[in-house]
């Protein structure tokens, strides 16, 4: 088990396919200038594929998140995916991206086994999408959502950042358009994560602002702390229910007592938080002939160190020296 001090259990890798991306979000990228990891750096898809299989069947993680950067830019995708989805136990699949591509790929995903996808979109408007994300690529989005739901690969979610000026006003359009097209909509609050360190808390739009925003078109009801578990959205029901909608409130109710994670970067490093400023190096370990048994003792080892919580209520706050494109989300 990948246990730490504070008793917590993480079943939930979240693996970094690449720190590349196609998009340049604002509350993620700088416009240029960013550098990426070294090729011979990242890890080959042969020892990303051996990593889980240590977790899935040495460490108890039960659920894998693919995510980037964008992970559809690496080429490898489809057969990391089937070559998880043959271990045993077979772990639980997933996949966060910004959508772009996934038109094409969302049918050869589902079929090498990859069970849902977590699509990023922020706003319905095209000219908005593009201030935030710096290109013009709104309509491939939205393809690639149509896509993954035709697929299967659901239940599709949408996570949306709402940020000031630019899309505040669009919670409830984006959540009738969620709710017409069955998807899972998600709010996540913007975290100091992003590569300019251009993060605000005064500026910032709060898990409160946003059902504040909600209900002036719809009736929540909490969904209750049961339902929830270990995950990071609190979820409402949407006008009775059944649908529903996420508010992931990772800046003003931390939910860092119940996580589960634990995340690999493309590079090969062990963080135990997205906001951790350590990580514990396995690429060295790989690559240097270490058996499993090595690698599971030293990312147990890393789990051990994990902090409480993430920092961010505490002045003395530092932000992580990575931006989220080259952690994972
Ligand atoms: N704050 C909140 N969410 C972020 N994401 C990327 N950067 C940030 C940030 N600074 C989101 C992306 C994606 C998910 C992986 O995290 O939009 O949906
Ligand atoms: Fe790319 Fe995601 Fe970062 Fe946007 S948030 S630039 S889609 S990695």
């Amino acid at each position: 088990m990948l246990i730490d001090t504070y008793g917590r259990v993480a079943t939930d890798l979240r693996v970094s396919l690449t720190d590349r991306c196609n998009l340049r979000c604002t509350y993620c990228m700088p416009e240029e200038g960013l550098q990426w990891l070294a090729k011979p750096d990242l890890l080959t898809d042969d020892e990303i594929v051996r990593l889980i299989r240590i977790a899935v069947t040495e460490l108890g993680v039960t659920e894998v998140r693919f995510t980037g950067g964008e992970p559809l830019l690496r080429p490898g995708l489809v057969g990391i995916v089937e070559r998880c989805a043959g271990l045993d136990p077979r772990p639980r699949m997933s996949l966060t991206t910004n959508g772009i591509g996934l038109e094409r790929t969302a049918q050869a995903l589902r079929d090498a086994g990859l069970d849902r996808v977590n699509v990023s979109l922020d706003t319905l408007r095209p000219e908005v999408f593009q201030a935030i994300t710096r290109r013009k690529r709104h309509g491939d989005v939205l393809r690639g959502l149509d896509a993954a739901h035709t697929a299967g690969l659901t239940p599709v979610k949408v996570n949306a950042v709402l940020m000031p000026g630019l899309n505040d006003d669009e919670a409830p359009e984006l959540l009738a358009w969620a709710l017409e097209n069955g998807y899972e909509l998600r709010f996540i609050e913007q975290m100091p994560l992003d590569a300019q360190h251009g993060w605000k808390r005064d500026g910032m739009i709060t898990a409160g602002d946003i059902l504040t925003s909600l209900r002036t078109r719809f009736a929540l009801t909490a969904e209750g702390e049961d339902e929830r578990g270990s995950a990071p959205a609190e979820r409402w029901l949407v006008d009775g229910g059944p649908a529903r909608v996420g508010v992931i409130a990772s800046v003003t109710r931390p939910f860092c007592r119940a996580c589960d994670r634990t995340r690999l970067t493309a590079d090969g490093q062990v963080r135990t938080c997205l906001f951790a400023r350590e990580e514990s190096d396995l690429r060295g370990a790989l690559r240097s002939g270490a058996p499993d048994e090595e690698i599971a003792r030293l990312w147990r080892l890393a789990m051990w160190g994990k902090k409480a919580g993430s920092g961010l209520d505490d002045p003395s706050f530092l932000q992580p020296d990575r931006p989220m494109s080259a952690i994972g989300g």
